[in-house]
């Protein structure tokens, strides 16, 4: 409902002004009769802790940023970003080229309010509610370049999400996407709730690992149309401190719900500190690093 009350017309979206596309956002929100979930201070830390980790030069946000930047040279041009969750890569890439008209878009209405907070100072990224299985609020042929990082793997129907993406670019446009190839958090995930049920538990629905699979997601992107269909990878350091409180709840925050619902506090703890060597070194100033967090970068044209 919220969704459709967001949906600017195609006309409204290309000619709206940004306060007015910001105000319309806001208003639909505070009439949301559910309260975004809550997170206390520390959790809010433990998110931006991990979240500061893409940042590094051999993380997405940099390589999607210098990707973007390489394609655009000093023209102007018009991104949507898919999956921007609270405003990235859309915000490192608005603050770099300037001359970008930028949307950063995403599914979730709490992670639009985030991202209208973190986009304030950044005059030309606009935030937008939307599925990337159903772009209908943006026209066809209407972007220079569609980026997305760590947000493929999540739609129910990812061809669908990729025809859509397909359907916004311009003739000649570019997709520019990030999908992860390693994560040991999950490996880490993964030992404490074999220690807690006694068994390795499936995947869970929403999936960082869904396109994974060597060459999976170039065929899916070869099928919704695209071409020139280049991937690299890039492979960089979680540095998770060196509080052994802090590195626990870093380590645990992809279960962090499911261990409390199931009073495993402390098997979790004993199991987090017991594994963790598999998956880390220790830097000089003591801090916890898991060196070998893998991602793709695809880059496609229409
Ligand atoms: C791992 S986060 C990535 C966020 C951000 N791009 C980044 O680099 O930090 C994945 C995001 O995908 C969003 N998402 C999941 N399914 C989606 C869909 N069908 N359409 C758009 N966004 C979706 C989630 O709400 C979440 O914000």
């Amino acid at each position: 409902m919220l969704l459709r009350s967001l949906s600017l017309s195609r006309s409204r979206l290309s000619t709206a002004s940004r306060d007015t596309r910001r105000s319309l956002v806001s208003r639909s929100f505070s009439s949301s009769k559910e309260d975004p979930p809550k997170f206390d201070a520390e959790m809010v830390a433990v998110y931006m802790k991990i979240a500061e980790q893409h940042t590094h030069p051999k993380g997405p946000w940099p390589l999607m940023t210098k990707a973007v930047s390489e394609k655009v040279g000093d023209a102007p041009f018009k991104m949507l970003d898919i999956a921007s969750g609270m405003g990235e890569p859309a915000r490192s890439i608005g603050l770099a080229l300037p001359k970008g008209e930028i949307i950063a878009s995403d599914v979730s209405e709490d992670m639009i309010v985030k991202a209208e907070a973190s986009l304030k100072d950044v005059p030309n990224v606009t935030p937008l509610l939307a599925n990337a299985e159903d772009l209908s609020t943006i026209d066809d042929n209407s972007m220079d370049i569609v980026t997305c990082c760590y947000g493929y793997m999540f739609p129910a129907d990812k061809d669908k999400a990729l025809e859509e993406t397909f359907r916004v670019l311009k003739p000649g446009g570019t997709l520019i996407a990030t999908t992860w190839d390693r994560v040991d958090m999950i490996s880490i995930a993964g030992d404490i709730m074999e220690a807690i049920l006694g068994h390795r538990p499936p995947p869970p629905p929403l999936n960082p690992m869904a396109l994974s699979e060597d060459g999976l997601f170039e065929s899916m992107v070869v099928k919704a149309g695209f071409q020139n269909v280049i991937t690299e990878k890039s492979t960089y350091p979680f540095d998770f401190g060196n509080d052994h409180g802090f590195q626990l709840k870093c380590g645990t925050l992809l279960i962090k719900y499911k261990i409390e619902e199931l009073g495993a506090e402390e098997v979790a703890e004993k199991t987090f500190f017991e594994c963790v060597p598999k998956y880390t070194t220790t830097d000089a100033n003591g801090h916890m690093i898991l060196p070998y967090n893998t991602f793709q970068m695809l880059t496609a044209t229409k």
